[in-house]
């Protein structure tokens, strides 16, 4: 039962993962029980099947199992070497792993604003910061304000929908940078040319974080790639950076996906173009809805690009009075959250790299108002009704 009827109020959470558990429990206690019963319970042949499968569902060649999306983006950047005097072009409007990884690597995130209609990384921004704030220099790219290497372009399909791959892309061979694709919310989302995320780029990075469309009983990620020596940095830097155990070649970490996650994640596979329809269906009739409301610019529905396969991680209102919104949703029971509520170039962690609010004001208008509702697959039609009608009752 997802829907719990109190005595007068309905309650819809922004995710319930029970609904999914009853739909998969005896398969997944049973692919559980098996990989108790063998005792192997790090990598092995489920997490190789995981990348397979992973890999083949993504159009890539090679799949690497990561502890987490997070393991995932740290793990692409070192296997690019990306480290101190390197820059990593990037979105503001994501989740902190994004840039958190690039500051780890002792490299420096430079934030280019969004589209607003996407809330993806603009491609004019990026032509724009390379145009005129970089120059070629021995081979290099370089950031002529702090004379840094720009080396990677890292953009993120953010809420299901691929970014501009094309146009990024193209900017990317032109400046000679390498690619990573954040596609920890996009699994399966294609681009106008039929492109799954995490294809186009050299490394591509996902996440099995539980709330994703794919998700573990715990944390997981993965790294996709076309290049197989890349694909075997990956291999070698997910264990210590070793080869061969106990020779260590690089200097890699403890980034390895578990078995028990890879035969969770195995069973819900099945399940995700399934689910992935769903998502969309429920996305097409709020668009509808919420439409009829004609409340025009004070609330404004995701939009599709055409020929864009969006999956729908999130489903992100641009709301006026956003907060007050979310109050008066959350006082009917139905649950909201803000993806995200601080745009990263103004994140206290980040203040000595000197950005100022204005500089990404796109990014900075998001914040300030953008809500997500509840798009999970097993949401119900009075479930979705109850969430339109109490925003109508809202701005009434
Ligand atoms: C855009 C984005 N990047 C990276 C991550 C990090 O993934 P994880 O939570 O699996 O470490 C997430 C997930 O939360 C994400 O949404």
């Amino acid at each position: 039962m997802i829907t719990t009827v109190t005595r007068e109020k309905v309650q819809v959470p922004l995710l319930d993962l029970r609904g999914q558990w009853e739909q998969i429990q005896a398969e997944v206690m049973e692919a559980i029980h098996d990989v108790c019963a063998s005792q192997r319970f790090i990598l092995g042949p489920r997490v190789k099947e995981l990348e397979e499968r992973i890999a083949a569902y993504s159009q890539c060649r090679h799949g690497i199992g990561m502890s987490s999306g997070t393991d995932a983006l740290l793990a692409a950047l070192m296997a690019l070497e990306v480290g101190p005097g390197d820059e990593v072009i990037t979105t503001p409007f994501t989740f902190f792993a994004t840039a958190g990884t690039v500051a780890r690597l002792g490299a420096r995130a430079v934030f280019c604003d969004i589209d607003p209609v996407t809330y993806n990384l603009s491609a004019d921004a990026v032509e724009d910061f390379v145009a005129t704030q970089c120059e070629p220099r021995l081979g290099s790219l370089v950031n002529r304000r702090t004379g840094g290497r720009v080396k990677v372009l890292m953009p993120v399909h953010v809420f299901g929908q691929s970014a501009e791959m094309d146009r990024l892309a193209e900017v990317a061979q032109r400046s000679g940078l390498k690619i990573v694709e954040d596609a920890a919310q996009a699994l399966g989302a294609e681009d106008r040319n039929g492109r799954r995320a995490g294809s186009i780029g050299d490394i591509g990075c996902f996440s099995f974080f539980p709330s994703k469309n794919l998700g573990a009983f715990g944390d997981g990620g993965m790294c996709t790639t076309n290049d197989p020596e890349l694909a075997a940095r990956l291999e070698a830097l997910r264990v210590h950076g070793a080869r061969r155990r106990y020779y260590h070649e690089l200097v890699g970490g403890n980034f390895r996906l578990d078995a028990l996650q890879a035969a969770v994640l195995l069973v819900k596979l099945r399940y995700l173009d399934r689910w992935t329809e769903l998502r969309q269906e429920n996305a097409r009739w709020y668009d509808g809805a919420l439409e009829c409301l004609g409340l025009g610019e004070r609330l404004t529905s995701p939009r599709r690009l055409a020929g864009y396969r969006h999956v729908f991680n999130q489903y992100v209102l641009r709301a006026e009075r956003r907060d007050a919104l979310r109050e008066h949703l959350a006082g009917a029971g139905i649950g909201t959250e803000v993806y995200y509520p601080v745009a990263l170039h103004m994140q206290a962690c980040f203040s000595s790299l000197g950005y100022r609010p204005e500089d990404c004001p796109e990014a900075r208008r998001a914040a300030g108002e953008a809500v997500a509702i509840p798009i999970y697959p097993e949401l119900t039609a009075a479930q979705r009704q109850y969430v339109v009608d109490t925003i109508a009752a809202f701005y009434r």
